[in-house]
This record gives structure tokens, sequence and C-alpha cells, in this order.
């Protein structure tokens, strides 16, 4: 990247430090409108993991007078230029909207707290943890304050990564415009207001790690291949109406109904993916595996257990924290031999970012 000098732009040494968690879709967004820019073909809804996150400290060190977007990205503390034509696309498409990406060479310093390697996504609390600091050294830099601050970066976080704007909150947060959420927007994320009761107010998600490997094909490839499938259209119907479903759902506390919902997003996503042009598998037969595993446990202990998948092969394993010992017990007795080297990973769900002083 191109780094022009000019520290007399910038008399002081900014700096800002985010925590952003990952999250976990229970109504997916798979699939764009092809109008705009990262806009959901469908609204989707999912659960902020409080303990798996990027930490991002960005420092402006001196000025930038290239006309362009200035910055090194580094991934705990090492250089990663694979890195950077992602981010400099993401800088181009927020550049009028941040004079200090414009005035100032920038340094990314970001790091996650999941082991490289996991399978797990990183884009969403990477692009979120990279959006909240962004916004906070613009305030620091212009000494404006933003009328909204997470509104808007959850309206960043978007354009880096879909799913990130979903991030910037905790608990359960909807993305895309729909009936049942006031204030719905497809260009920002918005927090889940009303009541949920017990047992679905306090979700663990375990994720079980089948494959650790880099993925054949990219959710952003995965993303536009919806554009030709034949069964898009259908799907998107299908999604709508299962995100005011689980709204339903969570509102008057029906289980039985989340369950069903929540497990079968999961399944029409990969049933989209193998239904793409070209065709392709995420899932692998441990997945399979794992997941009659956890139907025969739920059916014999009458226990409110369910999975979720990502665009990917691990299981995210949910359940009440209440039972949090039954079930690790389950996994380390059932499930840890279809787990990649024995490995899973288990978060609650309550937290959103945290600012790091
Ligand atoms: C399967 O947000 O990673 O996780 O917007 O192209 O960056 P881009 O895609 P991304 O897609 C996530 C897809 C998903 C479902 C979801 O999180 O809703």
């Amino acid at each position: 990247m191109d780094v022009s000098l000019n520290f007399a732009a910038v008399p002081h040494i900014l700096k800002s430090n985010w925590r952003c968690p990952s999250n976990i879709a229970l109504v997916k967004y798979w699939g764009k409108k092809e109008s705009g820019t990262q806009l959901p073909a469908n609204p989707s809804i999912s659960l902020t993991l409080s303990d798996l996150y990027t930490e991002t400290t960005i420092t402006v060190n001196h000025g930038n007078v290239s006309g362009e977007p200035a910055f090194t990205f580094l991934l705990e503390g090492q250089s990663k230029l694979a890195f950077e034509p992602k981010i400099y696309s993401f800088f181009k498409k927020i550049w009028n909207d941040f004079q200090v990406i414009r005035e100032c060479h920038l340094v990314i310093d970001s790091k996650n707290n999941f082991p490289h390697g996991t399978g797990i996504a990183s884009s969403a609390s990477g692009f979120g943890a990279l959006a909240l600091a962004l916004c906070d050294l613009e305030q620091a830099h212009t000494g404006k304050m933003m009328d909204d601050f997470f509104n808007k970066a959850s309206e960043v976080a978007r354009l880096g990564s879909g799913s990130a704007c979903r991030s910037i909150y905790a608990g359960v947060t909807s993305w895309g415009k729909c009936e049942s959420i006031e204030n719905s927007s497809d260009f920002y994320a918005t927090p889940f207001q009303s009541k949920i009761d017990a047992p679905l107010n306090d979700l663990m998600d375990a994720v079980l790690i089948v494959d650790d490997s880099e993925k054949s094909v990219s959710s952003t490839e995965g993303h536009s291949l919806l554009i030709n499938n034949p069964y898009s259209a259908a799907r998107y119907a299908t999604a709508a109406k299962n995100h005011s479903r689980i709204i339903d759902s969570l509102e008057k506390g029906n289980v039985r109904s989340f369950i069903q919902i929540v497990e079968s997003e999961a399944l029409q996503l990969h049933a989209m993916m193998m239904a793409s042009s070209p065709y392709y598998i995420l899932m692998r037969p441990n997945t399979l595996a794992i997941i009659e595993k956890i139907w025969a446990f739920r059916e014999k202990e009458g226990l409110p257990v369910m999975f979720t998948l990502d665009a990917g092969a691990n299981v995210h394993l949910l359940y009440p924290a209440e039972y949090n010992e039954v079930v690790v017990n389950f996994i380390e007795n059932a499930l840890l031999d279809y787990c990649k080297s024995g490995q899973y990973l288990c978060s609650f769900t309550g937290k959103g970012p945290e600012k790091i002083q």
C-alpha cells in the first residue's frame, strides 16, 4: 500500500481498541439483492457469541495525502498481506464517509481469541471490530459525535461482510427489512427488543469442529451462486416466513417451533449449496453423524437441544445454559470422536462488543 507521510496533518497519536464477538445465524442470510451494495435478499436473525471474538486496535501513526486508503494490517502482530485487498476495497466503499481514512495512515492490529484452523468464520467479528474502532477513531479525529454510534458501526460493518452488521449488538439481533421488527432495515441490524422467556433467553453454543480446512467455496461466492439458483425465490420467501415465525416463537417461548425453524434453516442453507451450479457440499460425513446423535439425544433426554450450521462442516449445538453440565457430558462421551482432534468451543450468548481501554 502506498504510504504518504504528512505528520503535520495528525497532531496527536490516536488509537482505538474494540472487541467484537462473532454470531451464529438462526434464520440465514444467504443471497444478496441484485441492486445496491451488500443488501440481503431476506431478513436474518442471529445470536451474538460472547466468548468468540476479534480484538482490533487501530492506530493513526501519520498522515496520508496519497488520495487512496493507506494502511498496514497485522494479524496477531504479523503482517497479513493476503487480507489487504479485502480491507482496501472495504475502505474504498466507506472513503467518502471517513475523514480519518482519507487523511491518515492506519495501522490495524487484529487478533481472534479462537484458535486458527478451526473453520470458525472470523469475518463477522473481524469486520465488526474494525467498524467499531473506525467509527470511534473518526469521532476522535473530527471531534464530531455520531448521532447513533452503534447504528453507524452496524451499517459500516455490513459493507465489510453482511453478517458482521449483526455482531454489533448483544443477544438476539435481526438484519433486513421486515414487518415484525420496528426500525428494521436492509442497511443495518437491529437488536431484538421483546422479552424472551426461559429457556430461550439464555442459550449457549458449542461449536463442534468437524473440519478445520479452508472452505472450498467462500460465503461471498456462495451468495452469488443464488442468482442463478432455480430455487432462490422460494428460499427467500421461506426465509422471510421463518424470520417472522421465529420472532413469534421467541415472544411466546414456543421451544418446539423454535427448534424446528432453526434446524430447518440450517438444512435449507446447505440444500441451496447443493442446488447451486456448480453444486458443492460443505457438510462432511461427521456433520451428519453429529446431527443424528443430537436428534437421538433430544428424543431420549427430552431436552431442548438443537443444531445449526454455518457455511461449513462444523456443527453448532445450541442449548439452554441451565443444561450445560449434561450437554458437555454428552459432547465428551458421544460426540468427541466425530470432532477433528476432539476439538469443540463453548460460548455464552449474552454479551456484545466492548471498547477496551
Ligand atoms: C451462512 O456475511 O460471510 O453465515 O456478506 O459476502 O461477507 P458476505 O457474506 P457473509 O455470509 C454469511 C452467511 C452465513 C449465514 C449468516 O450468517 O446469516
